[in-house]
């Protein structure tokens, strides 16, 4: 069977995300920086399912980290750029080293290794891109930082070369799973309060409606697992841009009365 290189995939989502595809008997390539937890899961998912699962320890918001998974990217039957962070810090209070480090993490590594895969992929006239995006990025910005942006880049690039010519002509996918929040680490990383528990999707659910839309004869360009989201998720894409001028809409996640001052700050 051929393998699949997920990125992020040390907890979270990427975890769910390795699970489902070991499921389907993928053997995989599972990038992240903590080399045990992904040690930890490899030996679960073996145990498991009997696939072959390899650790590929690497930042991918490094120059470094980024060439070494390229390589893997470039062989991949199946790539899901997941591994991502948000910032709960307002765009003009962070240090621009971490600004540098979250746009490396959430828009330059999946673009490289989007870049890298695809054209084996071409050559070899089959393979699937999953990209890892967020309603945040879906519609008007309201968060007072890049995070939205860096998502907006994400679903805009998938859709960009999703209907190309080229991949439309061939059995070549590439698709956005544009998400709503999920029950992650991501939140409390991030300095951000999480959603109230009507809006949290459970990552097993979301990890398992992506996978499977992801293996449709034609998967969808822009899939958002749960009706609640998809509807969010239009409203938002349709909404004009002077919506957040409305008193109390146009709060950001960084000075509003969700403010965060019990977080830690920072990516
Ligand atoms: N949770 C949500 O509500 C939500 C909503 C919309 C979209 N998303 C997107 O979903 C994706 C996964 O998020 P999550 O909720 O699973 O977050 P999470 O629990 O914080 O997991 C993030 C994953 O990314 C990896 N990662 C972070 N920085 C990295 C780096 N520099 N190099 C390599 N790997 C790195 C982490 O592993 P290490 O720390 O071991 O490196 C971890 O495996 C992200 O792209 C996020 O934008 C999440």
């Amino acid at each position: 069977m051929s393998a699949a290189v997920v990125t992020g995939a040390s907890r979270g989502i990427g975890w769910q995300f390795a699970r489902a595809l070991a499921s389907r008997g993928y053997d995989l390539v599972l990038v992240a920086r903590d080399g045990a937890a992904l040690e930890d899961i490899a030996l679960r998912l073996r145990a498991e399912f009997s696939v072959v699962v390899e650790v590929c320890r690497a930042d991918l918001s490094t120059r470094e980290g980024l060439s070494t998974v390229r390589g893997r990217a470039a062989e991949a039957e199946v790539l899901v750029n997941n591994a991502g962070a948000g910032t709960g810090v307002s765009f003009s209070s962070t240090e621009w080293t971490a600004e540098r480090d979250l746009l490396a993490l959430n828009v330059l590594a999946p673009a490289a290794l989007t870049h890298a895969a695809l054209r084996g992929m071409l050559q070899r006239g089959r393979g699937r891109i999953l990209n890892i995006s967020s309603v945040a990025g879906s519609g008007p910005a309201w968060q007072g930082t890049a995070y939205g942006a860096s998502r907006a880049f994400v679903t805009r690039l998938t859709e960009d070369l999703a209907y190309s010519r080229q991949v439309r002509r061939s059995d070549v996918a590439v698709m956005a799973a544009v998400l709503g929040h999920v029950d992650s680490n991501f939140h409390a990383a991030a300095g951000i309060v999480p959603s109230p528990p009507l809006l949290t999707l459970k990552p097993e659910f979301v990890a398992h409606a992506v996978v499977r839309a992801l293996h449709r004869r034609r998967p969808p360009v822009r899939y958002v697992p749960s009706w609640r989201y998809r509807v969010l998720d239009t409203l938002l894409h349709h909404a004009p841009a002077r919506t957040m001028t409305i008193p109390g809409l146009a709060d950001d996640f960084t000075t509003s009365r969700f403010g965060n001052s019990e977080f830690p700050r920072g990516t």
